[in-house]
């Protein structure tokens, strides 16, 4: 009796943790569809209608095979690895992060989904952390990772200097046969997984599965491990990092609004700069785009200043613009960085150096249409080496928490359509007069 009882009880929170893990999934699948799918495709393939455009190419995901992992080469990434890469993004690709735009548990949906498709999270080899005990820094350890450095041949790829610029590196493609570009240490921003001692040395260790860099873990001592992420991590110069994502922009409470590019009121408002990212493959340049905002009652007022050596003003082919999104309706879910979705629609205020002010709303990748919107206006000026532009947005009802984010182009660094400059989601956030 007793034991038929346990049985009972036990199918019975199994039954309870299976159809849990039903319901984490399908909150998964929505997430990804919203988020995800834009680039990675529908069915996790990496062929969504961006993916043509974004370098590198998104991760095919029914693959099961992982850059960024804890884990031995060869073997699947842990659920904590998954949620890492999904929670931080991934530095100089445009996938940001989202973490503080989706929550803890939506992010593990996210993970449970990610793990349905690939047949690999079935039936492939499940990795253990590899362990990272640091050893103390010390010169020491330095010159013999630069020993090392060269005895095995990193600097073939990754040059003498760690500018990337090694004999073989040129000739790396991925399996589309597009280039696969080996980064400069020297700027922190370039390390995908991570640029701390601890990351470099993991990345060592681990290899990225998929791409040419391989695991070292079987040709180097734990402290051999260490030489050479403390020497690689000696390269970096470049460490300040501007926001990524998710940030807040402080709107000023102001009686006189500034409405000029160039008006002194503007001296009130706090200035935040915000990482841009290419899309596509070409140098990150201008690398932030600075933002001020101020409000008063239901005006906001948004100045963008961001580096540009050259005016271009086509009003046919490339020129230079910008574009502001919010979403259409800020009480609803923070809408697909990728012009919003079906339940979360967006507003686009797009300013062409050529074309002058354009408003669009969006429902989803591709079906952006210009409306009528007499609330907004826009103005620029070009400063010899900079882009000044304020855009005026009358009869909004500011929450305290409004997200928001940007794209830039720079016509003659080819920049055209998708091809742009981009921020992730950050958030306005009026403060208390
Ligand atoms: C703008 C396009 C884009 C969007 C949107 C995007 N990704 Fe990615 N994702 C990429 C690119 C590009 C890579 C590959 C980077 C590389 O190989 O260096 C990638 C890689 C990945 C990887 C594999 C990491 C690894 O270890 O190899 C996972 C997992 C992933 N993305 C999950 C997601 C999830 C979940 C979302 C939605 C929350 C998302 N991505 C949204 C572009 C995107
Ligand atoms: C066959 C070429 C090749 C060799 C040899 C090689 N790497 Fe790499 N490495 C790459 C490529 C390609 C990437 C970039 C992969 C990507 O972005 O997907 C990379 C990336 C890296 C990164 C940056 C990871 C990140 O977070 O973006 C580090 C650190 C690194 N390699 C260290 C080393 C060290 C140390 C050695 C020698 C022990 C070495 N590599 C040998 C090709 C190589």
């Amino acid at each position: 009796m007793r034991r038929w009882h346990t049985t009972v009880a036990l199918s019975g929170v199994l039954a309870l943790a299976l159809w849990g893990q039903e319901t984490k999934v399908s909150e998964g699948r929505i997430l990804y569809q919203r988020h995800c799918a834009v680039c990675h495709g529908a069915n996790g393939r990496g062929d969504g209608p961006m993916s043509k455009f974004v370098y590198p190419s998104p991760t095919n995901l029914t693959k099961g095979v992982f850059k960024f992992r804890s884990t031995p080469t060869g073997t699947l990434p842990t659920d904590e690895d998954l949620k890492r890469v999904i929670s931080e993004g991934i530095r100089s690709t445009p996938m940001f992060g989202i973490k503080g735009i989706l929550t803890d548990s939506e992010i593990d949906a996210l993970v449970a989904y990610i793990k349905t498709l690939s047949p690999a999270f079935q039936s492939g080899e499940k990795g253990e952390p590899i362990k990272v005990n640091p050893l103390p820094p010390s010169p020491e350890l330095v010159s013999e990772g630069r020993k090392l450095y060269f005895e095995l041949g990193c600097d073939s790829c990754h040059g003498k200097n760690g500018q990337g610029d090694g004999p073989a590196a040129k000739s790396l493609q991925d399996e589309k046969g597009r280039p696969i570009r080996v980064l400069s240490f020297s700027d922190a921003r370039n390390f995908k997984a991570g640029s701390s001692p601890a990351d470099i040395y993991r990345t060592i260790m681990t290899g990225l599965d998929g791409s040419p860099m391989p695991s070292f873990a079987e040709m180097l001592s734990e402290k051999e491990g260490w030489a050479l992420a403390y020497f690689v991590h000696s390269l970096v110069q470049n460490r300040a990092e501007p926001k990524w994502f998710g940030s807040q922009i402080s709107v000023a409470q102001l009686n006189k609004l500034p409405l000029k590019p160039e008006d002194d009121l503007w001296n009130s408002a706090p200035v935040v700069n915000l990482a841009l990212q290419p899309t596509w493959d070409r140098v990150r340049s201008p690398d932030f785009l600075q933002v001020q905002a101020a409000i008063n009652g239901q005006t906001l007022v948004i100045r963008l200043q961001w580096l540009d050596e050259k005016r271009d003003a086509s009003t046919k082919g490339q020129s230079d613009a910008v574009f502001v999104q919010l979403p259409l309706d800020a009480n609803k879910a923070v809408p697909s960085l990728f012009y919003g979705d079906p339940q979360s629609p967006v507003k686009i205020l797009r300013w062409d150096a050529g074309k002058g002010l354009t408003v669009y709303s969006a429902k989803g990748f591709g079906t952006q249409s210009q409306i009528s919107d007499t609330n907004v206006q826009a103005a620029g000026q070009w400063l010899k080496n900079r882009w000044v532009v304020v855009f005026s947005v009358k009869g909004l009802n500011l929450s305290s928490h409004l997200p928001v984010s940007f794209s830039v182009w720079n016509g003659s660094l080819g920049d055209i359509g998708e091809k742009r400059l981009m921020t992730g989601w950050h958030f306005f956030v009026t403060q208390n007069p």
